[in-house]
């Protein structure tokens, strides 16, 4: 498993690259990142460029002024820069990611926004750099999929939400059990599809951590005419109060 997260790292590092250079892409390659027109206008070309997601987390995160946010995966920072906007000067937003050539492309995407309530850190998604209870809600938009450890990622996001606080991630699932070939290539892995679970395995996993009230609903317009192994979706969760 290490091994998959080394070629994760080893293609994102690319697409960092890329990204810098010619224009970011999607998980998948029909996506169309789908955000409001006025919000894109508003973003660095390269934040935009860089959007490798397959949602939009913001859709159902319903962030309010003055919150503390937590974006897993952050890549380019397209979404930590919406969500900078939208808590305002009173609130953060940390984003988080394992890649270094994309904290340095996120960061550079900061400071061309001007923004100061944001702050990257490098980690793993699979041991969180944050203390317990230090943010309202969590994002991430199409990396969770890409855990190979999905149960100490639903702890780990389970630890440092507050209590009461949410969870609210676009990201893919799988439609039914995949073919071991998937399962075990690096490639795909990276792509967003052999990593994903089914919605059934993804509410357990959240389940077991301890979240409540959780809510799938489907993620891009355009999956519903696809066949293809996986869908894209919007998973809502808390983290009940008294626990
Ligand atoms: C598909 S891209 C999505 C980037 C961003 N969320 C977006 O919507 O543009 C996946 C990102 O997750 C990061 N990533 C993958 N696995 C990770 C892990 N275990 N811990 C931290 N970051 C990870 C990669 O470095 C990459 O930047």
């Amino acid at each position: 498993m290490t091994s998959i997260k080394a070629v994760i790292q080893d293609r994102y590092e690319q697409a960092a690259q890329r990204a810098r250079a010619v224009g970011g892409g999607c998980c998948a390659s029909t996506c169309r990142p789908p955000y409001a027109a006025e919000d894109l206008a508003a973003l660095p070309a390269g934040a935009v460029a860089a959007s490798m997601g397959c949602g939009n987390p913001a859709f159902i995160a319903e962030l309010r002024p003055g919150e503390t946010v937590l974006d897993l995966g952050s890549g380019g920072a397209i979404d930590v820069l919406l969500a900078a906007k939208c808590v305002g000067p009173g609130g953060k937003v940390f984003g988080l990611d394992m890649t270094g050539e994309m904290l340095t492309l996120a960061r550079e995407n900061q400071r061309t926004a001007g923004v100061v309530n944001a702050e990257f850190l490098e980690g793993d998604i699979e041991a969180i750099p944050l203390p317990d209870s230090a943010v309202d809600v969590v994002i991430s938009n199409c990396v969770i999929n890409l855990s190979p450890d999905k149960d100490q990622v639903f702890r780990e996001i389970f630890r440092v939400l507050r209590p009461g606080g949410r969870l609210a991630v676009s990201d893919v699932l799988a439609r039914g059990p995949l073919p071991e070939e998937i399962r075990a290539s690096p490639d795909a892995w990276a792509a967003c599809v052999a990593g994903a679970i089914e919605e059934s395995a993804y509410r357990a996993g959240l389940e077991r951590a301890g979240f409540t009230e959780i809510v799938v609903l489907p993620g891009r317009p355009e999956d519903a005419s696809d066949c293809g192994p996986t869908v894209s979706a919007y998973i809502w969760a808390a983290k009940p109060r008294s626990c």
